[in-house]
């Protein structure tokens, strides 16, 4: 039988351990040494029920005292623990508020995207539906339906990149202009037809500072009931204005396209030297901008509408040149180098 002064010495040593614990862990031990099931206490605890009256006071007193004064120090102890454990995993995880936040790196809109953005937004503007067409074009729709002979030099293979496709090695190349979309649109859709079309063109060419065998147009197609050159002025009239504001004169010089009669080139005066003279514009004060033209009855034929019935006007704009001027970029192959020094300019 356990005296009660054997109860009290082990108590003893318990409030030590107790006090020095380090952990919950090392808490949790201890506290299974001095109060678990074969602790002193609860040994003597059971021992109480066989005793004799006065033993039962005396160690019963002594039990109960040393249990609670130990279970009353575990607790405080397990409390001061926890209040470390969260102290010290709130400093180890503290965020410092003050410190400057990490700007990640930012794309921009690429010089030729925003200038095509710009040119097709001026046409949605005035009513035009937008229209794509594939890269890899028959050569139906790139030549022939535009009113193209086979005998054309444009469609020598120094002009034009043939893809080697199915039995026919001249079937499919890569269009040389956007002008097929014209093509697809009419043979899909009904008149009235007022519709641009943005995408990317090919032609063999080497890459050089004015050359790129890779560059953009935007195509322009309108087809209505008796649509005519002038309504073609209006409304160049209108987009280069838009574009370069009132101050630009404008003129149109006869020119030859085989899917357009008459056909025109666009020339605007020098955005640069209004018109005097100067480097950008070759002395000349006039700028190339784009060609255009009255719908040929034999494009409209053979896309299946009636030239008696309606006609139209349609013009083709090099888009990176268009950017180049607006941005002030020298060279065409700087649109190309992927240099973030040129394309980090255009926000
Ligand atoms: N497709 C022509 C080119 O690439 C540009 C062009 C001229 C388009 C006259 C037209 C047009 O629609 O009417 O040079």
């Amino acid at each position: 039988m356990t005296a009660p002064d054997t109860l009290r010495e082990a108590a003893a040593g318990a409030e030590v351990a107790i006090a020095e614990a380090e952990s919950i862990i090392e808490l949790d031990r201890i506290e299974d040494e001095y109060l678990g099931p074969k602790s002193t206490v609860t040994v003597a605890r059971r021992s109480l029920r066989g005793a004799d009256e006065e033993t039962r006071r005396e160690l019963g007193r002594a039990v109960h005292e040393v249990s609670t004064h130990l279970a009353a120090l575990v607790a405080e102890r397990r409390a001061t623990l926890e209040r470390f454990d969260t102290d010290g995993r709130l400093a180890s995880e503290s965020l410092d508020l003050t410190l400057p936040g990490r700007v990640p790196p930012r794309g921009t809109v690429h010089a030729v995207h925003a200038m095509w953005d710009e040119i097709v937004d001026i046409f949605v503007s005035l009513g035009y539906a937008v229209a794509s067409g594939p890269e890899a074009e028959t050569a139906y729709h790139n030549f022939d339906a535009l009113n193209t002979p086979p005998w054309h030099p444009a469609r020598l293979e120094s002009d034009t990149l043939y893809l080697e496709y199915g039995d026919d090695p001249e079937g499919i190349l890569l269009r040389t202009q956007t002008s097929p979309v014209q093509v697809r649109w009419l043979e899909e859709n009904p008149t009235p037809v007022y519709v641009v079309a943005p995408g990317r063109v090919y032609r063999r060419d080497p890459l050089d500072a004015t050359h790129s065998p890779v560059f953009h147009q935007m195509e322009g197609l309108a087809v209505d009931q008796q649509l005519s050159f002038a309504d073609l002025k209006g409304t160049l009239q209108h987009f280069i204005e838009a574009l370069y504001g009132t101050g630009r004169r404008i003129r149109f010089l006869p020119h030859f396209f085989p899917f357009t009669e008459p056909s025109a080139e666009l020339f605007m005066s020098c955005h640069r030297c209004d018109g005097s003279g100067c480097r950008t514009c070759g002395n000349t004060g006039w700028i190339e901008l784009l060609g255009c033209g009255v719908v040929d009855p034999d494009v409209l034929s053979a896309a299946g509408h009636d030239p008696d019935e309606v006609s139209g006007f349609a013009f083709g704009v090099g888009i990176d040149r268009l950017a180049m001027a607006r941005y002030g970029i020298a060279e065409i192959r700087h649109l190309w180098d992927a240099d973030l020094r040129v394309l980090e300019q255009f926000r």
